[in-house]
């Protein structure tokens, strides 16, 4: 698609976001929020977490904070999280090249089986929605690093090194903040920790966009994850969306910083407490853009629900 043509889906999403070629009786649960004709971008702030601070005397102070964010905001992002910035440089440097490579090469992970240890998946155009998603990405089970890193690319030479550093330092500030996120809602500290399975990661890939005859073109529609908590890494592209009060607020990168959503299963947890957040990613007309998704999945047997302690506010 034309630049110029771009330019204008991206204005017409910002005033009736995804609604335009809808038929009148379509309906989908996921999108109808942001389909609403009032929804706009919003110039709301990202709510900041200390991850630091939360060792150390003000650790009071900071559950408040995630606790209010998570109620009122669904996301936050989170500073001084201790992943070494040479890290997180190299994970995106192993994206970038994995998603460089020539398609027979990534094609070796595709599979239609959901439940594959890795799976690498494909932008894909929804002629019924007239709509082009854009998205590809590798998804693979991360934990533990020794259980499946036999399963991980071997090209290019430093993924499994790369991806197993990254995802051991990501689950340590899960871990962290899952204790702090149990202790914001009245529960023990490993509350949630003792539920938890597996860990699932997505390097997500948006390529520049490209041509395509359909009217929008979307990274990924609009979606709340089936997790805990997701971690994004972001690049330094902007693209990433959050519903915020009604409206689609850009939560653009900010350096140094992950951002942390709040999942399904952290609202059932929650008791509604905290809402599972409405998020999309725009694709950008000049540059490629990547980010690494971190689910945390509770373990299969886990009974996921609001402990009676709990109360919705
Ligand atoms: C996801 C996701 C958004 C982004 O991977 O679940 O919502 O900005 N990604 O890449
Ligand atoms: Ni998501």
């Amino acid at each position: 698609m034309p630049a110029t043509m771009l330019q204008q889906v991206a204005e017409d999403l910002h005033v009736f976001p995804g609604a335009k070629h809808l038929p009148p009786t379509y309906k989908d649960p996921i999108s109808n929020p942001p389909t609403l004709p009032e929804a706009q971008v919003s110039d709301g702030s990202i709510p900041i977490i200390d991850l630091e601070a939360l060792h150390g005397p003000r650790r009071p102070e900071i559950v408040k904070q995630l606790g209010q964010a998570c109620q009122l905001q669904g996301f936050f992002a989170v500073k001084n999280h201790g992943i070494p910035r040479p890290t997180v440089d190299s994970i995106f440097d192993t994206t970038r090249e994995f998603f460089h490579q020539p398609k027979e090469e990534r094609m070796k992970f595709y599979t239609p089986d959901p439940n594959s240890d890795i799976r690498l998946m494909n932008a894909y155009k929804d002629e019924v929605a007239n709509v082009y998603v854009a998205r590809e990405s590798l998804k693979f089970h991360c934990h533990p690093v020794e259980k499946y890193v036999d399963k991980w690319p071997t090209n290019p030479p430093s993924f499994r090194k790369s991806s197993a550093e990254y995802l051991t330092n990501v689950r340590r500030v899960e871990i962290t903040l899952l204790g702090a996120i149990s202790e914001s809602l009245g529960l023990e500290t490993d509350y949630i920790e003792k539920k938890l399975g597996g860990h699932y990661v997505s390097l997500n890939y948006y390529g520049a966009c490209e041509e395509s005859n359909l009217e929008l073109t979307y990274g990924v529609r609009a979606h709340t994850d089936p997790t805990i908590i997701t971690i994004l890494l972001q690049d330094e592209v902007p693209g990433l969306q959050a519903l915020s009060e009604g409206k689609w607020m850009d939560v653009n990168p900010i350096p140094d910083t992950v951002v942390v959503h709040v999942g399904d299963l952290l609202q059932a947890i929650s008791n509604h407490r905290f809402k599972s957040l409405l998020h999309q990613a725009m694709v950008n007309c000049e540059k490629e853009r990547m980010s690494i998704a971190s689910y945390c999945y509770p373990s299969s047997d886990a009974m996921i629900g609001p402990p009676e302690k709990v109360d919705r506010q």
